[in-house]
């Protein structure tokens, strides 16, 4: 059998150049090598957003297009919406009996987005059991492999070992999956913080040429550096991350360096060639985008063929599931 990748997204905004460098570029180029599940995680969006559904209402068909732009390619890859796989919320109340209070309160992950969220008070108990939901993504699909940012190591981890402690007490069942890292997997946003749809500094897929070029002027660069000749400093400045994130051109990025720290090039220059080179890799992705937006009836058809095909892989799985927890009386 042809060896499987799932991943997926929460559809709570555009996704952005973070997306596309930390996993969305992996999915594209591996999607010919392994049979591909990407999911639009609207019942993991919904565990903190429970009191705007209208959000991910708005998000499902924006996520969808932000996939098929960038060269998601349905003839080949599977995408999945996770609310019309029931299949997933039957798996996840099994593995609950596996996880403990203890684990879930240490995961990092969980931690840093309970303090984010404000949830410290009154924690809600979907949200705190997301990782576990997260497990059953993955497992349903019997995926080997996902691609992912390096924020969600610890969701694989706890699913790795939920899988060790299912196939021990139920016999040989789930698949334990790796993660895949990319380089880039902590693109910093405009203002060089984490780039988050929260703090407002994404540049997203689907950004006009004009809203990359606002954006980028106020990207963040040396706050030392007063004059265009003064000694700028190249590491940790947001412009030239995105230049060596984006850039296919190396040396010209390498020189760009060498100038910047002998102060002999503007910040401005440095910007207006990233305009460019962000818009060459936008193009074609706002061309593709556009094409399936003006055919969203086709766009519709992929879901649904998505998430027949996605009932019928996990479908298998928790026949399986059920049978070694000896639930298969009739
Ligand atoms: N938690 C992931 C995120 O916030 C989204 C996600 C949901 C996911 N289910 C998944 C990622 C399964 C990988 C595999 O980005």
């Amino acid at each position: 059998m042809r060896k499987r990748i799932l991943t997926g997204d929460r559809p709570t905004g555009p996704l952005h150049l973070g997306h596309y460098v930390g996993s969305l570029k992996n999915r594209v180029e591996l999607q010919k090598e392994y049979e591909t599940f990407i999911l639009i995680a609207d019942v993991q969006a919904l565990t903190d957003n429970f009191e705007n559904p209208q959000k991910i209402n708005d998000n499902l068909y924006e996520v969808a297009l932000d996939y098929l732009s960038v060269g998601i390619d349905p003839a080949i890859s599977t995408i999945v919406v996770q609310s019309m796989i029931p299949e997933i919320a039957e798996l996840t109340i099994f593995l609950m009996n596996l996880e403990t209070v203890g684990r879930l309160e240490t995961n990092p992950t969980v931690k840093d987005e309970i303090k984010q969220k404000g949830f410290e008070k009154s924690l809600p108990v979907g949200f705190f059991c997301y990782p576990i939901s997260q497990a059953a993504d993955i497992t349903a699909f019997k995926a080997d492999l996902v691609p992912v940012g390096v924020d969600q190591l610890p969701m694989i981890e706890s699913t790795r070992e939920l899988v060790r402690k299912f196939n021990r007490l139920y016999g040989n069942t789930l698949i334990e999956p790796k993660a895949l890292i990319s380089e880039f997997s902590k693109l910093p946003g405009i203002d060089g913080a984490k780039m988050s749809k929260s703090l407002g500094n994404t540049i997203n897929l689907s950004d006009s040429e004009s809203e990359v070029k606002k954006k980028v002027m106020k990207m963040y660069t040396d706050p030392k550096r007063i004059h265009k000749d003064d000694p700028g400093q190249v590491e940790g400045n947001v412009v030239f991350v995105y230049h060596d994130a984006f850039n296919p051109n190396k040396k010209e990025v390498e020189e760009f360096k060498k100038l910047y720290r002998e102060g002999k090039i503007g910040d401005v220059e440095i910007k207006e060639r990233l305009i460019v080179v962000l818009n060459e890799f936008l193009d074609p992705i706002r061309k593709r985008r556009a094409e399936y937006a003006s055919n969203m009836g086709a766009v519709k058809k992929i879901l649904l063929d998505g998430i027949a095909r996605g009932r019928e892989v996990a479908g298998v799985t928790l026949k399986e599931v059920k049978q070694a927890m000896k639930i298969n009386y009739f």
